[in-house]
């Protein structure tokens, strides 16, 4: 699968989708604003309702959907390392090149295909921009 990516023009998006059913944004929100899901709250802070705290050491997830189209949101979830390899941001669907993964988890993906979709889909839905 990854092999297949690197030979795609824009190595930057992922165009086609994981898996055949569509994403859920309701899902995706879960596993977003959840500590125990996508961590994604310990680093970005966004217009999550009921989420008191958040962290301040990536960009503001406010109207992510706006400024990045549904591959590049697709591709930054995936594997963020393809837009900056020295990225803090946690592959979330590839198992490429990591270091000092637990045995528990080798092999593993932190989310699966299905999940990326989900949370893609929801991120596409953050289109309102900060006042
Ligand atoms: C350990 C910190 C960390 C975690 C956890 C994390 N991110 Fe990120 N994220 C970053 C950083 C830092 C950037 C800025 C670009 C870069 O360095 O890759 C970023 C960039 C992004 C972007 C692009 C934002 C833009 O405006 O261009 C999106 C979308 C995103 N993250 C979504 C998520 C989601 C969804 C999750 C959870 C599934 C998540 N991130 C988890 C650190 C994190």
């Amino acid at each position: 699968m990854l092999a297949l990516l690197a030979g795609t023009a824009d190595a930057q998006a992922l165009p086609a989708p994981l898996t055949a059913t569509p994403g859920d944004p309701a899902n995706g929100e879960a596993i977003v604003t959840t500590r125990e899901r996508g961590l994604c709250i310990l680093c970005h802070a966004g217009p999550f309702e009921g989420v008191d705290f958040m962290g301040d050491l990536a960009p503001d997830l406010t109207g992510v959907g706006a400024r990045l189209t549904v591959p590049e949101l697709r591709q930054q979830i995936v594997d963020s390392r393809v837009a900056n390899p020295a990225t803090i941001m946690p592959p979330y669907h590839s198992t490429d090149g990591l270091t000092r993964v637990g045995a528990a988890w080798e092999g593993t993906t932190i989310l699966t295909a299905q999940e990326v979709e989900d949370v893609v889909a929801y991120l596409a839905t953050l289109t309102e921009e900060p006042e």
